[in-house]
């Protein structure tokens, strides 16, 4: 199959998508689900390479996990061309578990391909479990910081060791009793602080966390869910150790990072005028939304609800139809340290949003975004100038000068899934032909991306 596309200027997007499910909560509803002792099902699984490397080192880690296909997929298929194409990336999961303590020891190395979620929050688990095990990943995997939990998780006491000094996979570790710790995170990280709750659950005490800005709280919302007693006082997490998890059933929401891509393409296109149905709106997660209102677009929240996790002490997740209609001109914005981890994975197609702003836009403390799935500051100045941009790139982030002519080009992905679908929205603005080079790397969050883009470009 061929790994590039070539896109044009479209004349404007029109329909109504329903997104794939979100990415991070399918990650973790696995976690959780293979940790409770009982029958979990997961309905709406995101059926993409990400999330199977999760399912699949849960199963090497003798986790029973099967999947039936999604009675809200099919339904979904009996409608629009669009959502059919949904039945791919959704599945529904039933998975047996024999409890906290009841995974067996990989008779493998566990390959968590392109996923830094299951690589570090893995990490954590394996940490509290008294056996052997070895994780690793795909070249871009084994060049990310994995410095940041495995200094935590020795403090607990954790036998565990990662190449170069313990700064990159393959990581091995050897898991035991843990104890309790109180952790300062020195940077903003879902993935570190999911790691550390895991880990807490294992360790005698009462583990706590503090995170310097809020990250994406789902494994919070979870771990409540699953019937954990977790404790939030503003930034501070307590979770005690030595709690069994509860079996349940849950409900996966829709992606808002997937969603993002809909929602800049329909507000840079003049005309457009799109629906994302049962779009995920975690407040922890929609910066992206906030940023864009201020820069002037027209998005409107409608049909907003929970899909219940069942939580006896927060908030289920709520979800939204997401309505954007084009043509409105943005004016340029500045984005600061505090507002980061709100979007941290919207700045791609954020950086599209401000090529086409009146002013120039700079987003600053944001050097996190150095070692996501590529380097995605740099792939980003590098990409954009390409297409005729003026893009200068900052040690901590970006600045783009907007109202920009944007020109076709050859796109590298650099293997981002992120950085590919930011520029199949930028093709959809620029005059002649993009090529994007590196669209497999799509599979690892939004199956059928192109077919939905196609599917919605008129
Ligand atoms: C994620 C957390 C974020 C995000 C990533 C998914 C998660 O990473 O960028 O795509 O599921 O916890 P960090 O925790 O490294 O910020």
């Amino acid at each position: 199959m061929s790994d590039s596309i070539e896109l044009r200027k479209a004349k404007r997007l029109k329909g109504e998508i329903i997104p794939p499910p979100d990415k991070s909560i399918s990650h973790r509803a696995v976690f959780l689900s293979s940790l409770a002792k009982g029958k979990s099902i997961v309905r709406n699984f995101l059926r993409a390479e990400d999330t199977m490397s999760t399912m699949n080192a849960m199963k090497m880690l003798g986790v029973d996990i099967e999947q039936q296909s999604s009675r809200a997929a099919e339904q979904q298929s009996k409608g629009k061309d669009t959502t059919a194409l949904l039945h791919y990336c959704s599945t529904d999961l039933v998975i047996h578990s024999n409890g906290i303590h009841g995974l067996q020891e990989p008779e493998d190395v566990i390959d968590c391909g392109n996923s830094g979620t299951t690589i570090r929050l893995l990490s954590g688990v394996l940490s509290g479990n008294p056996f052997l095990s070895v994780l690793t990943g795909d070249s871009s995997l084994r060049s990310r910081p994995m410095g940041r939990v495995i200094t935590p998780l020795r403090q607990m006491g954790a036998d565990i060791m990662a190449r170069d000094n313990d700064r990159y996979p393959p990581i091995a570790v050897r898991g035991r009793k843990l104890k309790a710790i109180k952790y300062d995170m020195p940077v903003a990280s879902a993935q570190v602080k999911s790691a550390l709750l895991l880990a807490g659950l294992y360790a005698d005490g009462e583990t706590e966390i503090s995170e310097p800005i809020k990250s994406r709280d789902h494994t919070e919302r979870m771990l409540s869910s699953y019937g954990a007693r977790i404790d939030i006082e503003g930034l501070k997490i307590k979770i005690k150790g030595g709690q069994e998890l509860k079996a349940k059933d849950m409900d996966v929401p829709g992606d808002f990072s997937s969603a993002a891509f809909f929602i800049v393409a329909a507000l840079l296109i003049p005309d457009s005028d799109i629906t994302i149905k049962g779009v995920g709106i975690n407040p922890t997660r929609t910066g992206l939304l906030d940023v864009l209102k201020s820069m002037g677009a027209e998005i409107e929240l409608t049909n907003i609800r929970d899909v219940s996790l069942n939580s006896s002490l927060f908030a289920d997740e709520p979800v939204a139809d997401i309505h954007c209609k084009g043509g409105k001109g943005l004016k340029a914005i500045n984005i600061t340290k505090e507002q980061i981890p709100a979007l941290i994975d919207e700045f791609p197609i954020l950086c599209i949003a401000a090529t086409q702003a009146d002013g120039v836009t700079t987003i600053r403390g944001a050097e996190e975004l150095r070692v996501k799935e590529s380097d995605r500051i740099k792939a980003m100045a590098t990409e954009m100038r390409k297409m005729g941009v003026e893009a200068e790139e900052l040690s901590d982030g970006i600045s783009i000068k907007g109202n920009a002519n944007l020109k076709g080009a050859s796109i590298n992905s650099c293997g981002d899934h992120r950085i590919a679908m930011a520029f199949s929205v930028a093709a959809l603005i620029a005059k002649g032909t993009t090529t994007i080079k590196g669209t497999s790397a799509v599979n690892i969050s939004f199956p059928k991306f192109f077919e939905i883009l196609k599917g919605l470009t008129k």
